[in-house]
């Protein structure tokens, strides 16, 4: 996938309804284990073939990488090709700051099984590459030497020296400052925040200027292993470059460059998947009081277009009564967009998106076999809004831009069944309430619904029972792009009796 940094997406493309089908793994059929976990998990943001060219890559930075470039940034070798461990750790942890989610849920060996077809994706295309240059070049090869060439350029080389941790001494921060400064601070700044000046890199996409370190994306983890693989085996996906160090500078350098990372970074912004459980109550409290008798649980929000400042996180509270459930949202958001603005933009708004299935796919909201219910709010409709054009090319208008009444909300519970699909309303489904307040600088939506369904197009909650939700934000202040929206990984609900 090749694109510009600054490629900006109409929000309203979220919204369109058109008649494809569902994503690719609705109509491949493979067979081993690796492939179909792919298909099933990964395809819709990588590709079928692992090019990393697909619809979903273009609301994404950093956009998801193609094996067949055979780039990664996560990498412990000197040739920095990925070892199958380290694309193992990849999938376990997922990449903070970035769409690429933690599977740590599951299965080692399903985990073994993908980082394996992502190898081999990677070998298909480097094989196919190196023959299409032997055909330009006049000296074409046999699939056979094409692919032993592949091999040979993609064999993960030895391990790099990290050196150990230890309990930094004083000269030894000293020296790592001081490395810092030489091989470092060029990119980084001596703070570690970055430098304005790098924010200009021309970027196909795929990966990203220095990001602020201190604000905890980490992409690999923060262990002195971690960060030792990262400097002296270097990025290169990233285009960060290995620097060459003795064992006890790595030592050093890591030391200070640990000391420059909150000690929160090792899974502050890691997609862990997390069970809720929920006892149920008397009596649920009314919206003021939630905040106050209900303990939240802090889930992290990774943006689909990185911004240092987007919704990075969400508190979640959950109650019920055994008859009705009630679920708050609470998020920070400095700027309260409700106010429909001429460019089209979408306002603050907020989704918790229900799987019936127990192990559905991800991001892609759901698919035609496994179709998800969405429940959502948005402080106003942005197909209302004037001059605005949708996808099907219809105008819209009726809005009063930036007037002085807020335009009416809108609230509804949807079934999807994949990107691109058709949102079928549940109409005939149980009545949602959603009420929604902010103050200070922070939002709070709170859902309520009766437990059950009345409709097949709508999740049915009951106690006792497991079903996997997931969470959207969107800010409003960041125009008619992909970048106004955050995601959550899926998580557990069980309301218990
Ligand atoms: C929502 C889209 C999305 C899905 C689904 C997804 N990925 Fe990713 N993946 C990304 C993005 C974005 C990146 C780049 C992240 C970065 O550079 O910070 C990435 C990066 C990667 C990398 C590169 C690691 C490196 O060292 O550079 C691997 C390997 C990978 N993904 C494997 C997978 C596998 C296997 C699955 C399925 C289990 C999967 N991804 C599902 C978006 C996705
Ligand atoms: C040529 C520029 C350049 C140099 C020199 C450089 N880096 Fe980087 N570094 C990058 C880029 C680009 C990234 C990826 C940015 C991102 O998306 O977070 C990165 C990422 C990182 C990360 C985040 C790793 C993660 O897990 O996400 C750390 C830590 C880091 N660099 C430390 C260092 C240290 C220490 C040095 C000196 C030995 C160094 N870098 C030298 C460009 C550079």
């Amino acid at each position: 996938m090749r694109r510009t940094a600054l490629l900006v997406v109409p929000a309203a493309v979220w919204f369109a309804t058109c008649t494809t089908p569902a994503g690719p793994a609705a109509n491949a059929a493979p067979t081993d284990r690796g492939q179909q976990l792919y298909a099933r998990h990964c395809a819709v943001c990588h590709g079928a073939d692992g090019d990393g060219d697909t619809p979903v890559a273009l609301f994404l930075l950093p956009g998801p990488n193609a094996f067949r470039d055979g780039l990664f940034k996560l990498v412990s070798t000197q040739n920095g090709m990925p070892t199958e461990d380290d694309l193992i750790a990849t999938l376990r942890r997922g990449m903070p700051g970035s769409t690429m989610m933690s599977w740590g849920w599951l299965p080692d060996a399903d985990l073994r099984a993908l980082a394996q077809e992502v190898q081999r994706l990677t070998l298909v295309g480097r094989t196919e590459s190196i023959a299409r240059t032997a055909v330009a070049a006049g000296q074409p090869l046999t699939e056979e030497q094409a692919r032993a060439t592949a091999e040979r350029q993609l064999r993960a080389g030895a391990t790099v020296d990290t050196g150990a941790a230890s309990d930094p001494t004083a000269p030894q921060l000293a020296e790592g400052e001081r490395l810092y400064g030489l091989h470092c601070a060029g990119c980084h700044g001596q703070d570690g925040r970055g430098l304005p000046t790098t924010r200009d890199w021309p970027t196909d996409g795929t990966w990203l200027w220095p990001r602020d370190f201190t604000a905890g994306y980490l992409r690999g983890g923060v262990s002195h292993r971690d960060l030792a693989l990262r400097i002296r085996a270097g990025m290169p996906g990233a285009h960060m470059p290995p620097a060459q160090l003795s064992t006890a500078e790595t030592e050093a350098l890591v030391s200070f460059v640990q000391g420059l990372i909150p000690e929160t970074a090792a899974d502050h912004h890691a997609q862990w998947r997390r069970t809720l459980r929920v006892p149920q109550r008397q009596t649920l409290p009314n919206d003021d009081a939630v905040a106050t008798t209900i303990e939240p649980l802090r889930l992290p929000l990774a943006p689909l277009w990185w911004r240092a400042e987007a919704v990075d996180e969400v508190l979640v509270r959950v109650a019920h009564d055994g008859a009705t459930v009630l679920l708050q949202l609470e998020w920070a958001d400095a700027t309260r967009s409700d106010r429909a603005a001429a460019d089209g933009s979408m306002g603050d708004g907020a989704a918790i998106q229900f799987a019936r299935s127990e192990d559905p796919p991800l991001f892609a909201m759901g698919s035609l076999a496994e179709p998800v219910n969405v429940w959502r709010w948005h402080a106003f409709d942005p197909k209302e809004t004037a001059g605005m054009i949708d996808l099907l090319g219809a105008r819209h208008s009726g809005l009063d831009v930036g007037g002085a009444t807020p335009p009416r909300p809108r609230t509804e519970s949807i079934e999807l069944g994949g990107i691109g699909s058709a949102a079928a309303a549940t109409g005939s489904g149980l009545p949602l309430a959603v009420h929604t307040q902010w103050r200070d600088g922070r939002w709070t939506a709170t859902f309520r619904r009766q437990l059950g369904a009345r409709s097949p197009h709508e999740v049915a909650i009951g106690t006792g029972e497991r079903v996997l939700f997931a969470l959207a934000i969107w800010d409003g202040s960041i125009d008619r792009s992909a970048a106004s929206k955050a995601i959550s990984t899926w998580h557990v609900l069980e309301l218990q009796r």
